[in-house]
């Protein structure tokens, strides 16, 4: 672990406080951490963090936020329908770059110039770019997928409820990976003091397509679990039949749509390699989560 201070930009998320449990388990001494609401961080400022005030919409609160920090993770922000995130990812970087930050990682996205299909790809190839051309060293983690998506986009529970895995993947894969990885090695890569800049894949072990998901899904819950295959359309229509909220279901068809384009298919070892453990795969991942998917599948 190098002594120098480590910023997490974002750090009330749900990764962002795993990364800070990862840095704080590793014994990391100078951690920052910021976040719109500081009192949403109170239980890690009395453990000894740094929690500042940093709005992304508002660069006048960057200055201070940013200040000592050495390497500084720029976690991608939740406003997906705004239109504001590249201001707010742009905002970060020329802040970072004003309060002398040495380092900036940022949570990207697998294949951004390719993945069209998802809406907000360009947002990750803006902010990438922008990293690139800001002069600042960087490391660029292009995050798989969470293995938490099918469970809280409400794709699981509807299988679970219907006993049918709704796909338009077709024979594309998908290579999971759960936020508990990502944290790790979002906080190793963090800690190093790498002199180079880099950009990895952060994945799971293996990329699974419908028909393996399913499998394991069935194979957790004692229960079958069939897939049907439908088209992108029918799949929108059919999700918010089965109970997955008319919000959500665009991002479960944009997801089929790019894991049938082949953009979620590559795996890597990102995770071993920057934590020296390999990433959780999704039947061990569903397997620690069964009882809260049957007690969600019997409401
Ligand atoms: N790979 C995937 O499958 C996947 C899935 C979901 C999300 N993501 C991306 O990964 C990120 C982290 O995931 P997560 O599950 O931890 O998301 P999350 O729990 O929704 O956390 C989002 C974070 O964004 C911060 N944020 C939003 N707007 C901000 C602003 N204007 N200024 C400063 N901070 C702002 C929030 O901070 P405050 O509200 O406290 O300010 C919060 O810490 C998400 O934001 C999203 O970009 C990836």
């Amino acid at each position: 672990m190098s002594q120098s201070r480590v910023l997490v930009a974002g750090g009330s998320g749900r990764l962002g406080q795993m990364v800070l449990d990862q840095l704080l388990h590793a014994g990391a001494p100078d951690i920052i951490a910021t976040t719109r609401t500081p009192q949403k961080l109170d239980a890690y400022a009395s453990l000894g963090i740094d929690v500042r005030h940093a709005d992304l919409d508002d660069p006048q609160t960057l200055s201070n936020a940013f200040q000592d920090a050495d390497h500084l993770l720029l976690i991608s922000t939740n406003d997906l329908s705004s239109g504001k995130r590249i201001q707010q990812h742009k905002n970060a970087i020329a802040a970072a770059k004003r309060a002398g930050v040495r380092r900036i990682l940022y949570t990207s996205m697998p294949e951004p110039e390719a993945s069209t299909a998802i809406p907000f790809s360009a947002e990750h190839v803006a902010t990438e770019r922008a990293i690139r051309e800001s002069g600042l060293r960087y490391t660029i983690l292009r995050v798989a997928w969470y293995a938490e998506n099918p469970i809280e986009l409400g794709l699981i529970p509807a299988a679970l409820q219907t006993g049918t895995w709704l796909s338009s993947a077709t024979n594309g894969r998908i290579a999971y990976v759960t936020r508990y990885d990502v944290a790790r090695a979002a906080a190793a890569a963090l800690a190093s003091s790498v002199e180079e800049s880099q950009t990895y894949e952060i994945t799971g072990p293996a990329a699974m397509s419908a028909g393996e998901l399913a499998a394991s899904l069935s194979r957790t819950v004692g229960r079958p679990i069939q897939v049907r295959e439908v088209d992108d359309e029918t799949l929108g229509r059919e999700l918010v039949s089965s109970g997955v909220l008319p919000q959500l279901a665009p991002m479960i068809v944009t997801t089929d749509a790019n894991t049938r384009a082949g953009n979620f298919e590559s795996i890597s070892n990102a995770v071993l390699q920057l934590t020296g453990t390999p990433p959780r795969d999704f039947e061990s991942f569903l397997r620690e989560n069964k009882t809260r998917l049957l007690a969600d599948a019997a409401h």
